[in-house]
């Protein structure tokens, strides 16, 4: 297949473009506007793949979308370019009211009028999967309670909104277009080239440097979390088996308070890093308590059973294997860690190609 993938630059993305290069046939075009989320060097390992493209390009520009789509010809779309980190969504939400609808709708619509410029058989077989996120559904308030794929949508933050449309606008144009369409909503991800602004390699890092370790009000909302390579699997899975129309969530089964995740990562340095910084004892004594986010969601836990039972897919890590394995990939990887945090990456493109 012909895969377009936008925002592949990203953590998930860039996950999901190594997971399809390193285990399928697939050609891939990742299509990404590079903001600061977008990083090349997490590709490195495969930029000069010949199965593999880069196109500099922000979803908005429906033209120049559409002028790609006709050149490029894709047999499915894998969309995942978002503004994505709450924080940044509720200290300007202007950026996310743009990338994630109105650059979903330009995309929804260069889509549209390329696909429907296809023979019967290649307009069958094509996708639209929209890649999505658990916090649409707002959070839980009973211990037992799931996320399922009827689930109401109650989103709290202006970045969880603005998924929620883009959610309704891929449903509507599935609706009224015909066009083929999948959604899958995941929970918290983690793993290998995370962006240190979130929580799991901003503890890691700060441990490393021997600054506190930051943990919203008390540190007891709880999150579900799933290894990177596991949804970049299930993503695959949905794309090429998943029935159109469907929604899909894909979770970890892996619930753990905040303060639970920072104490375990905390433990595995102890292990992995045990030549602390000067004037620490114990990571642990860095863990600080600051004010908590408005509107923080409690809880969120995922119902994957409908994407085990029908497509086969379950996670391979649990969250033990998957954190010990991510806190060895910073410790291994600190110099991909220094670029992002001393801006460098944002200067070199390598292997941009276009
Ligand atoms: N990270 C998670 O835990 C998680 C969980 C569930 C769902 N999701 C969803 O998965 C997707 C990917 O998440 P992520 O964590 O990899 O995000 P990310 O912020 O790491 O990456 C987003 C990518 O999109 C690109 N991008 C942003 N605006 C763009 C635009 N206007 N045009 C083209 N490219 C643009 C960025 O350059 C970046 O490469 C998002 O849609 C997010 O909502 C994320």
């Amino acid at each position: 297949m012909r895969i377009l993938i936008t925002g592949g630059a990203g953590f998930i993305g860039s996950a999901l473009i190594r997971h399809l290069l390193q285990n399928t046939e697939h050609q891939v075009l990742n299509l990404d506007k590079l903001t600061y989320a977008g990083n090349l060097e997490s590709l490195a390992s495969v930029a000069n793949h010949p199965r593999y493209r880069f196109a500099q390009l922000d979803i908005i520009d429906q033209p120049q979308v559409r002028a790609l789509l006709d050149e490029f010809q894709p047999e499915a779309i894998m969309h995942l370019a978002a503004e994505s980190h709450v924080d940044r969504s509720i200290d300007g939400p202007s950026a996310f009211i743009q990338t994630n609808i109105v650059g979903t709708y330009a995309l929804l619509e260069a889509t549209r009028g390329y696909w429907q410029g296809l023979n019967e058989a290649a307009k069958q077989a094509f996708r639209f999967h929209h890649i999505s996120t658990d916090e649409v559904y707002g959070d839980l308030h009973g211990a037992d309670d799931l996320f399922t794929e009827t689930t109401p949508y109650a989103p709290s933050s202006p970045y969880s909104a603005s998924k929620a449309a883009s959610d309704h606008l891929v449903r509507a144009w599935q609706r009224t277009y015909n066009l083929p369409v999948l959604i899958t909503n995941c929970s918290n991800n983690y793993g290998p080239f995370h962006f240190p602004e979130k929580l799991i390699p901003l503890v890691i890092l700060n441990a490393l440097d021997g600054k506190p370790l930051p943990v919203y009000g008390n540190g007891a909302q709880i999150r579900d979390w799933l290894f990177v390579e596991d949804h970049a699997r299930a993503l695959l899975k949905v794309v090429t088996e998943g029935k159109v129309g469907e929604t899909y969530n894909i979770g970890g089964h892996n619930e753990q308070q905040n303060i639970d995740v920072v104490r375990s990562i905390c433990a595995l340095l102890e292990e992995l890093a045990p030549n602390k910084p000067a004037g620490v004892e114990r990571y642990e004594q860095l863990i600080t308590f600051v004010k908590d986010r408005p509107g923080h969601d409690l809880r969120y836990a995922i119902d994957a059973s409908k994407i085990e039972r029908e497509l086969g897919w379950v996670p391979a890590e649990t969250f033990a294997t998957g954190l010990r394995k991510t806190v060895q990939w910073y410790l291994n990887n600190l110099d991909w860690c220094r670029h992002v945090q001393d801006g460098s990456y944002q200067r070199e493109r390598l292997g941009a190609t276009e």
